[in-house]
């Protein structure tokens, strides 16, 4: 892949990652406060933060490279997210929380897969900030897992693959 293409792809996965985290936001808005457990409430919260904090970073990084959002993507998003925060008032603990971590596994993939394409267009400098982010979403996922695997259903419903160890984020990369 050339620097123009790469480029190309770099705009394209941050733009779905832009909407993402909006989707990601407004449904964790719902969740937490649909739980009851007060540290559960905590933590979700606290991932809500850092999701808009995602938004904010990736929104910089499209408007350095002169591009923006996708309005179509961002009125899906917020449809989605808006469906999911309210649908987590009326699911039961467990769905939420799997949907959610099932999410945030592929958020780390999304983020390693826009820090090559950084990285292969010329744009070092988003490297590292996309390689911090999917470490945040490596450990987004970790909870949730741990949330769902002491939950009685992990036994009956099959949990989605585990990702590799936090580490390998850096490594993998340094590899590629
Ligand atoms: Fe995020
Ligand atoms: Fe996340």
């Amino acid at each position: 892949m050339n620097a123009v293409e790469a480029r190309a792809k770099l705009v394209e996965i941050l733009q779905f990652a832009f909407s993402g985290e909006l989707a990601a936001g407004l449904a964790y808005r719902g969740h937490w406060s649909s739980v009851s457990d007060p540290a559960e409430r905590e933590r979700i919260r606290t991932i809500e933060d850092e999701e808009w904090h995602h938004r904010k970073l990736v929104g910089a990084m499209l408007k350095e490279l002169g591009s923006g959002p996708d309005p179509r993507r961002e009125r899906r998003a917020t449809i989605i997210g808006r469906t999911l925060g309210v649908l987590c008032y009326v699911a039961t603990w467990f769905p939420p929380m799997y949907g959610a971590g099932k999410l945030e596994s592929r958020n780390i993939r999304e983020y390693e897969a826009a820090a090559r394409f950084a990285r292969d267009s010329g744009n070092e400098q988003y490297v590292d900030c996309l390689l911090t982010m999917a470490e945040v979403e490596w450990e987004h996922e970790a909870y949730f897992r741990a949330r769902v695997t002491s939950h009685w259903l992990s036994r009956v419903v099959r949990v989605w693959p585990a990702p590799p160890p936090r580490d390998e984020i850096r490594r993998g990369f340094a590899a590629s």
